[in-house]
């Protein structure tokens, strides 16, 4: 038993998104390949007898008004205690993973203070949303089904700005705006040995959520316009935050900083992926 667990929970991109029809369960079927970067939230775990949760950090206040968060419910669910405070980096309801990067790192948290065995994890993240699943490994990952059938691809590192315009986007009305759909037949790619190979192929793809999401949020075609210098930009899950892709760090820090003199009151950030 640990005395005290740290935990980063990092942000998810979908570097595309395909979507199926709807399931008898009223989900969709996905096709994803889904990255994590170095920015993220952070959990700290302490040994308690009772369930507490702080949250702090530049994005505290958006989960203020929030009855329940993700993070008590996956504590829940694993019928476990702690003292719990999240530092919250990443904007709220915006299609990089923020609640279920979170939850995930609640579970990998209280597993590892409690000394808990992992196998059953992936099931307990299935419940609490089709995100954590790929979230609780943060690893490349191609993910299927609704969200929760998640395969490890390699993948190679990518320079990034990640752009947030400071709009919330609900994912389910998002995904009732859906009309048009790639559909899920693709098959799984054995890998992607360079940067340039994955972003030929990832050109041939998209993200099906953007449209519904721009028609909900027009700003969301202003983001993707700031990021036209990159070599790709695409909306994340169900928006609104967009990624381009860099060359290399330098030039992804130094278009951040462009962008953010440009629109002082969104979000951005460079970012690298995890491998
Ligand atoms: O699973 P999660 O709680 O993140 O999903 C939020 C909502 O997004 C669902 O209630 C559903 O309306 C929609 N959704 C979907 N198909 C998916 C994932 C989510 O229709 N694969």
């Amino acid at each position: 038993m640990a005395d005290q667990v740290r935990v980063f929970a990092p942000a998810k991109i979908n570097l595309f998104l395909h979507a199926g029809d709807k399931r008898a369960d009223g989900y969709h079927a996905l096709q994803s390949l889904v990255v994590f970067t170095d920015v993220g939230d952070a959990l700290t775990l302490d040994h308690d007898a009772a369930l507490t949760l702080t949250i702090e950090g530049p994005f505290a206040q958006g989960l203020a008004g929030e009855a329940d968060n993700l993070i008590l419910k996956a504590a829940r669910a694993l019928s476990k205690t702690a003292r719990m405070t999240l530092t919250k980096n990443l904007p709220v309801a915006s299609g990089i993973g923020g609640g279920s990067a979170d939850a995930a790192a609640a579970l990998r948290g209280l597993a590892k203070l409690h000394g808990m065995d992992t196998a059953g994890l992936q099931e307990t993240a299935a419940m609490l949303g089709s995100d954590v699943p790929v979230c609780v490994a943060s690893r490349s990952a191609w993910m299927e089904g609704r969200g929760e059938v998640v395969t490890p691809v390699p993948a190679p590192r990518l320079a990034m700005v990640l752009v947030n315009p400071g709009v919330a986007v609900p994912t389910a009305g998002v995904f009732r705006a859906l009309e048009s759909r790639r559909g899920t037949g693709m098959a799984l790619p054995a890998g992607f040995d360079s940067g340039q190979g994955l972003l030929d192929f990832l050109k041939r793809m998209s993200n099906d959520l953007e449209a519904p999401a721009r028609a909900i949020q027009p700003v969301i075609g202003e983001v993707l316009q700031a990021l036209s210098g990159a070599g790709l930009a695409r909306m994340s899950g169900s928006g609104a935050t967009c990624f381009g892709v860099f060359d290399d760090d330098a030039q992804a820090v130094a278009a951040a900083r462009d962008i953010a003199r440009a629109h002082p009151a969104w979000w951005v950030q460079s970012a690298r992926t995890l491998q």
